[in-house]
């Protein structure tokens, strides 16, 4: 059994999916804050509660042989770690150090942990390897390294093996889940919801950035690629029992870029306005994916074109998201 914790989250939801279509069992636990019931798929167990609650995690591990947990569940908004670090370092980290401890009671050692790009900081040199220096500039970011950290001396003093990620930009979707957070910041869903009316307009941070046309460069990478790269990991991990990998296609595409690719799909207009910069958003973050690729045999699939494809395809059937129509379970 592996347990998926933020499995009715976004790239939690399409890795339970995949999990699933290998023939894997899978019980999650997500406590809905940031989630949606209708993402986890019927087949897979849903425990609605909370990765910080002892008593929910005994019974789990008590009740199902869990052999791997991959740990999707934290809080996520760089801007709202900026508001509440605090909130952010509860969930982020302690919050993780009872699931450690469950699993360690329970003898549960392989653990695939969502850690983030964002530790690394401004960039020093790009494309970002996996020897970049982490220096997170905001608290999201630095209780991402905490725990990869916290992650390590579990490996060394209790023999847990552990892959994490630094995604660099999740994005896309799969036929039945797609992006729809309660609290959404992210380029490509923003500029569907701008270009279907569902908000005034998009808002552009900065425009005057040292890139082909001032605005922000990022790697997208889909979250499907995300998902097939988790299952690798769980059977690398017996060869690769500590180790972090970057994922992203290695190539950079602006917001300009992206608006013109959601204008072309979707032959909708996206209504923008440039504003000024935001804080701690660096020019450029690309990654190089040359160790996951190298240790995992893992490579993107997807460019921006076949990404924002999916995720306008699934926002076409779910207009309103997991609410209402298109609905992909039913609330047990
Ligand atoms: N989306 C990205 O581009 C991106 C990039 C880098 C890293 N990540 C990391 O990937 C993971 C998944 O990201 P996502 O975009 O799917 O986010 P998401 O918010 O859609 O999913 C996280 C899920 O965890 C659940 N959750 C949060 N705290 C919980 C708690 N205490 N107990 C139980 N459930 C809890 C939420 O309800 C949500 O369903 C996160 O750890 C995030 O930091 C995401």
């Amino acid at each position: 059994m592996i347990l998926v914790t933020g499995g009715a989250g976004y790239i939690g939801s399409v890795c339970v999916e995949r999990l699933l279509a290998q023939g894997n069992e899978v019980v999650v636990i997500d406590n809905l804050i940031e989630g949606n019931r209708g993402a986890v798929l019927p087949e897979a167990v849903f425990v609605e509660g909370d990765f910080g609650d002892w008593k929910v995690l005994n019974k789990i591990f008590t009740q199902y042989s869990v052999d791997v947990v991959v740990h999707f569940a934290a809080h996520a908004s760089v801007p709202l770690s900026m508001a509440d670090p605090a909130g952010f370092y509860q969930n982020n980290v302690i919050n993780g150090i009872n699931l450690l401890d469950a699993m360690m009671e329970h003898d549960c050692k392989k653990m695939i942990f969502s850690s983030s790009a964002s530790t690394f900081g401004e960039p020093q040199h790009t494309p970002i390897d996996e020897d970049h220096p982490q220096l997170p500039i905001n608290p999201y970011g630095e209780t991402k390294l905490a725990f990869e950290k916290i992650l390590y001396w579990y490996h060394k003093a209790y023999g847990l093996q552990v892959n994490s990620f630094r995604y660099f930009n999740a994005s896309g979707a799969s036929e039945k889940l797609g992006e729809a957070h309660k609290h959404e910041s992210h380029l490509i869903p923003l500029a569907i919801q701008a270009a279907t009316g569902k908000r005034e307009k998009l808002e552009v941070y900065g425009h005057d950035y040292d890139t082909k046309d001032g605005t922000c460069v990022r790697d997208y990478v889909h979250v499907i690629d995300i998902a097939s790269a988790h299952i690798r990991a769980i059977d690398n991990l017996d060869k690769h029992p500590f180790a972090a990998y970057n994922l992203g296609c290695g190539v950079g595409y602006t917001v300009d870029d992206v608006i013109n690719a959601v204008q072309d799909i979707s032959e909708l207009k996206v209504p923008f306005e440039y504003v000024g910069r935001r804080a701690g958003d660096p020019a450029v973050l690309v990654a190089s994916h040359k160790l996951a690729e190298k240790e995992l045999g893992w490579k993107p699939s997807y460019n921006l074109e076949r990404i924002v494809e999916s995720a306008w395809k699934w926002h076409e059937a779910h207009p309103n998201g997991y609410h209402g129509n298109g609905e992909v379970s039913t609330v047990r």
